[in-house]
């Protein structure tokens, strides 16, 4: 499965579109399979619904342990970097993460977790959290992690979206120099939650913490009693693997849903070639399990590869802005995956901070979450990949499952800021507002893909029509991406940005509705629009327009009020980092908001509103600029 070659990548890209069954099949096979599929993939994005490898068995904890134990049973699978700098570094071999995975299986299913079951599990970056994740695969449970960031709110509802009968947390989390409260934010979500029955509750920061009796147990008194045997279940290809809540341009954010086969097929296949993993090679990719990149390339594709994965605790700016620099030279990183927030973020020290620096085992580097300015590239390049590390620009979704658009590291010929060429399988098109396809080179539009792979999303949580709706039915017969996207001369693709109302917080997809929502329950809103502006570290910021019922709230301690709000509403990463009162908003006659005009406002782009005379009251806009400037 591995290309080690452009005309390599040419044929198998070739392969993946004249003869796609055959070219997945083969990589599927080289997986060990309980029982192996006879079908390969049954498709329609009409009607939507996508199955692939249907009739195989196959349990991916399987792949990515019990393989491992043939072979490498004593290399590192995960090495985990506490926050403190000074406090040991932890590896976990294959065997002893295999048994520490088949005893968590074991707490479960002492606990009357079955296949099919939803398992919450809201936990800080410690080894415990991929090892609950490990177990809900092995015994067939649903995982649906919840990011640590999140509030008691946004987990109570999923919890109740997804009907969740347990909750994995810990007492606390360490960041930085930040204790969070985990536990007692949970307690918080419960008391909204009937549907669960059970709280396991690792020790991490020896917070004090309630345990309710006949509801809550310690993690490390449960596993201490656990047999270190667990066979993993049998799942079908197309059982559900986990379900991943996500932000859409509307409503509350939804539960994608990856199912087993094609997911392990495509995340392994795409970590071993984009990355061009070699055996021995240690990887660390520093987004939070809390996200599908820590899904997919922090935990099951390198795991899947048999790789040693760099499991991070802590932030990148603690002790000082060197941490991940340190990082790499202390378990001698060869493949770097981040975030252009954290790039920039990191650039903005200055390059004193890698003075005496040692990045040397460093082979290949990775950007991820948003789109990569070339300032930020160009850095990345030549301080930190030192000038001869090949960056790869992936882009992808939650709803995609893996890599989609990205080089291959040291393969494809890079362009700063592209995410360059589609990979095997991927069979992107762009189109025009009316779903027109826009042929040939040196273009724009919107990008959809036109053709299954196998790890893309299966539906949305208990609501298949909002699936269909959101994705497949804005342009016929083809899966919608939201993004905005550039082909060059050379057929190079680059990405834009959201197209639709979904933002791009530092890497974060938060929807303007959700904030919107959030706003609008602080006593004294009347209405609220919010739009996405740019922002040097954060790629995007989020600017809200608020009107209050009291013309007297044009002061700091309201704006602090609405900030803590939706904190406690969504989570602090969804706090607006501008907020104008207004006393109206521009609507048009049938009462909708013109966003463009409130997003042009936001980057201070006052003289291109453009057409403002469809508006009910075009003077509005005037007062709102005399806000804003
Ligand atoms: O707008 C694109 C942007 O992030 C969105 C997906 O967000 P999420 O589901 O949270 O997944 C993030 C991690 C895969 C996309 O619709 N995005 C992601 N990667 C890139 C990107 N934009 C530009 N370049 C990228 N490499």
């Amino acid at each position: 499965m591995r290309i080690t070659s452009l005309a390599q990548y040419h044929e198998a890209y070739a392969e993946s579109v004249n003869h796609p069954e055959r070219f997945w099949a083969n990589i599927a096979n080289e997986f060990d399979w309980i029982k192996p599929f006879t079908k390969v993939l049954d498709w329609s994005f009409d009607d939507y619904s996508v199955k692939w490898f249907e009739d195989g068995q196959m349990n991916i904890t399987a792949n990515a342990l019990d393989r491992h134990l043939k072979t490498i049973p004593d290399q590192a699978a995960i090495v985990y970097e506490p926050n403190e700098p000074g406090d040991e570094a932890i590896t976990l071999t294959y065997r002893q993460l295999h048994a520490r995975v088949c005893k968590f299986s074991n707490v479960l299913k002492a606990q009357g977790v079955k296949k099919g079951d939803r398992v919450c599990i809201y936990m800080p970056m410690i080894p415990e959290l991929a090892i609950a994740v490990l177990a809900c695969a092995r015994i067939g449970a649903i995982h649906s992690v919840v990011f640590g960031g999140f509030s008691a709110q946004s987990i109570s509802d999923r919890i109740n979206d997804s009907l969740c009968k347990i909750v994995i947390t810990t007492d606390g989390a360490v960041r930085g120099n930040k204790n969070i409260p985990m536990k007692e934010t949970v307690d918080d979500a419960l008391l909204s939650c009937p549907c669960v029955e059970t709280v396991i509750v690792k020790t991490r920061t020896k917070t004090p913490v309630a345990m309710l009796k006949g509801r809550d147990l310690w993690w490390e008194e449960e596993e201490a009693q656990a047999s270190a045997e667990c066979a993993p279940e049998p799942m079908n290809a197309e059982d559900p693997l986990f379900i991943l809540y996500t932000s859409g341009s509307t409503g509350k954010p939804k539960g994608v849903v990856h199912t087993c086969g094609g997911y392990m097929v495509y995340t392994a296949y795409t970590f071993a070639n984009v990355f061009q993993y070699n055996p021995g090679d240690v990887f660390f990719c520093t987004a939070d399990i809390g996200w599908i990149t820590g899904h997919s390339y922090l935990v099951y594709g390198p795991l899947l590869n048999g790789a040693i994965s760099v499991l991070f605790e802590g932030i990148p700016t603690y002790p000082d802005a060197g941490r991940f620099w340190d990082i790499i030279k202390r378990h001698q990183v060869n493949i770097f995956y981040t975030a252009p927030t954290a790039i920039r973020s990191l650039m903005g020290f200055g390059d004193e901070v890698l003075e005496g620096k040692d990045l040397s085992s460093l082979r290949v580097l990775g950007s991820v979450g948003e789109p990569i300015n070339e300032e930020a590239w160009q850095w990345y390049h030549e301080k930190i990949g030192q000038g001869n590390c090949p960056i790869v620009d992936t882009w992808w979704q939650t709803e995609t499952g893996g890599l989609m658009i990205s080089p291959i590291a040291g393969i494809t010929p890079l362009k700063p800021a592209f995410a360059t060429l589609p990979l095997p399988g991927v069979q992107p098109i762009l189109v025009d507002e009316n779903g027109k396809e826009i042929e040939g080179n040196g273009v724009n539009g919107n990008l959809c893909i036109k053709y299954p792979w196998p790890s893309i999303i299966r539906t949305t949580y208990g609501d298949h029509e909002r699936c269909k709706t959101t994705y497949f039915s804005t342009y016929k017969g083809l899966y919608f991406t939201g993004d905005g996207c550039m082909r060059d001369e050379d057929g190079y693709y680059r990405i834009t940005g959201r197209v639709d109302d979904v933002m791009n917080i530092s890497g974060h997809r938060i929807g303007t509705a959700e904030v919107e929502n959030a706003i609008n329950m602080h006593t004294g809103v009347i209405e609220s629009a919010v739009v996405g502006f740019p922002h040097d570290v954060k790629g995007q910021g989020i600017y809200a327009y608020v009107i209050c019922e009291h013309p007297t709230i044009n002061d700091d301690l309201t704006r602090k009020d609405i900030l803590a709000t939706v904190a406690r509403v969504i989570g602090p990463i969804a706090k607006p980092d501008k907020i104008q009162f207004v006393t109206g908003l521009p609507k048009t006659r049938s009462g909708k908001i013109m966003r463009r005009i409130l997003r042009k406002v936001a980057e201070g782009e006052f003289g291109s509103l453009g057409d403002t005379s469809t508006l009910l009251d075009p003077s509005v806009v005037d007062s709102i600029i005399a806000g804003a400037q």
